[in-house]
């Protein structure tokens, strides 16, 4: 399909979810794990400032560059792993086609 892409998110009770995904709305990753209702919160509405979109990357995508504040939060968040990032600072874009991520802990 185009303008689409097929995304996996496994949820917190381990169950994967094949998802396809619009390109061309400016989602986020966030936005779409919370629509999927993943449990994903995004409190702080994709500013960076919360980590509770926190997402684990489990395929070999190469992903855009952590920006400052994605770092900074990262640091101050719990269950980080080398392959943490925000959810929201992660746009949908076509050469995320096969995706897959793991939805990490809840923060709080
Ligand atoms: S939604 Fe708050 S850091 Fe991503």
């Amino acid at each position: 399909m185009e303008n689409f892409i097929t995304l996996t998110i496994i949820d917190r009770n381990n169950v994967e979810h094949s998802i396809q995904a619009p390109t061309d709305m400016n989602l986020n990753l966030m936005e779409l794990a919370k629509m999927e209702g993943h449990g994903v919160k995004g409190e702080c509405g994709g500013m960076a400032l919360c980590a509770t979109c926190q997402v684990y990357i489990e395929s070999n995508h190469t992903l855009p560059e952590q920006s400052e504040a994605e770092l900074d939060m990262l640091d101050q968040a719990f269950f980080v792993q080398d392959n943490s990032r925000l959810g929201c600072q992660i746009y949908l874009r076509p050469e995320l086609d096969e995706l897959k991520v793991r939805i990490a802990p809840e923060q709080d």
